[in-house]
C-alpha cells in the first residue's frame, strides 16, 4: 500500500538520496548511539539507512520493514548483499513480531506518514525488550512541512516536538530526548524503554 507520493516515493529511491542518507544523515540522526544485538527499523523505505547501519554494524542483526510492498522489494533488492539484514512488509502500528524481541527501533523520517501516529509508539515500546532503545528523527510541525504534504496529497500528521515528547512520557519510556535541528525542521530523538528490575 503505498503512503507518500510519487515524488516522495522516487526520492527515497534515488541514489542521491541513499548515499546521503547513509553519509550525512544517519551519523547525525543516531547521535552517537551505538546499535547491538536485535535492531528493528520501521519505515525503512528503500533501505537507505540501513544500508549504512548494516555496513556499520555487521554484528546487528537487522530487521527492515515498511507498509508499501514497492518498498520493500526496493530494500530487498538493496540490501541483498548484506547478511546481517531481513526485510519484510509490515505496518508500523500492527508490528508482526512478539513482545520484547528487539534491543533497539529505529525510524528514520517516517512517523510523520503514520496518522495514528500514537498507535505505532505503543507498538514500538512493546516490541522493544526492557532497556531497549527507541532512535530517530522527523519532520517538526513547520508550515513549510505542512505545505509540503498538503501539495503532495500524501497522508501525513506532523508531529511538533512536545507532542512526541509527551507521547513517549506517556508510553512509558525513560530518558527521553526530542532535539530539533535545522531551523527546528527536523527534529532528533531517543527514549529508552525502562530496564527490568532485578
Ligand atoms: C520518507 S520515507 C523514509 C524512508 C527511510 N526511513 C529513509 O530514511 O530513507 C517514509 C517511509 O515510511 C513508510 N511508511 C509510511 N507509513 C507506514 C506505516 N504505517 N508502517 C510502516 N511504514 C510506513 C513509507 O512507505 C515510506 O517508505
Amino acid at each position: 500500500m503505498p503512503i507518500m507520493s510519487a515524488i516522495e516515493s522516487a526520492v527515497c529511491r534515488s541514489a542521491a538520496w541513499r548515499s546521503f542518507a547513509r553519509r550525512g544523515v544517519l551519523p547525525w540522526a543516531l547521535d552517537g548511539h551505538a546499535l547491538h544485538g536485535d535492531v528493528l527499523e520501521v519505515g525503512g523505505g528503500s533501505g537507505a539507512m540501513a544500508a549504512g547501519v548494516a555496513r556499520a554494524n555487521p554484528e546487528v542483526q537487522l530487521t527492515v520493514t515498511d507498509v508499501d510492498d514497492a518498498m520493500v522489494e526496493s530494500a530487498r533488492t538493496r540490501l541483498a548483499a548484506h547478511r546481517n539484514v531481513t526485510v519484510q512488509a509490515a505496518d508500523v502500528t500492527a508490528l508482526p513480531f512478539d513482545s520484547g524481541t528487539f534491543d533497539a527501533v529505529t525510524s528514520f523520517l517516517m512517523l510523520h506518514h503514520v496518522v495514528d501516529w500514537r498507535a505505532a509508539v505503543a507498538e514500538v515500546k512493546r516490541v522493544l525488550k526492557p532497556g531497549g532503545a527507541f532512535i530517530g528523527y522527523d519532520l517538526t510541525d513547520t508550515r513549510l512541512a505542512h505545505w509540503v504534504h498538503r501539495a503532495d496529497g500524501s497522508p501525513h500528521r506532523i508531529l511538533a516536538p512536545e507532542e512526541l515528547k509527551h507521547a513517549l512520557r506517556a508510553d512509558g519510556f525513560t530518558g527521553i530526548t526530542v532535539s530539533t535541528a535545522f531551523c527546528a525542521h527536523l527534529m532528533r530523538f531517543y527514549a529508552c524503554s525502562p530496564a527490568a528490575k532485578s
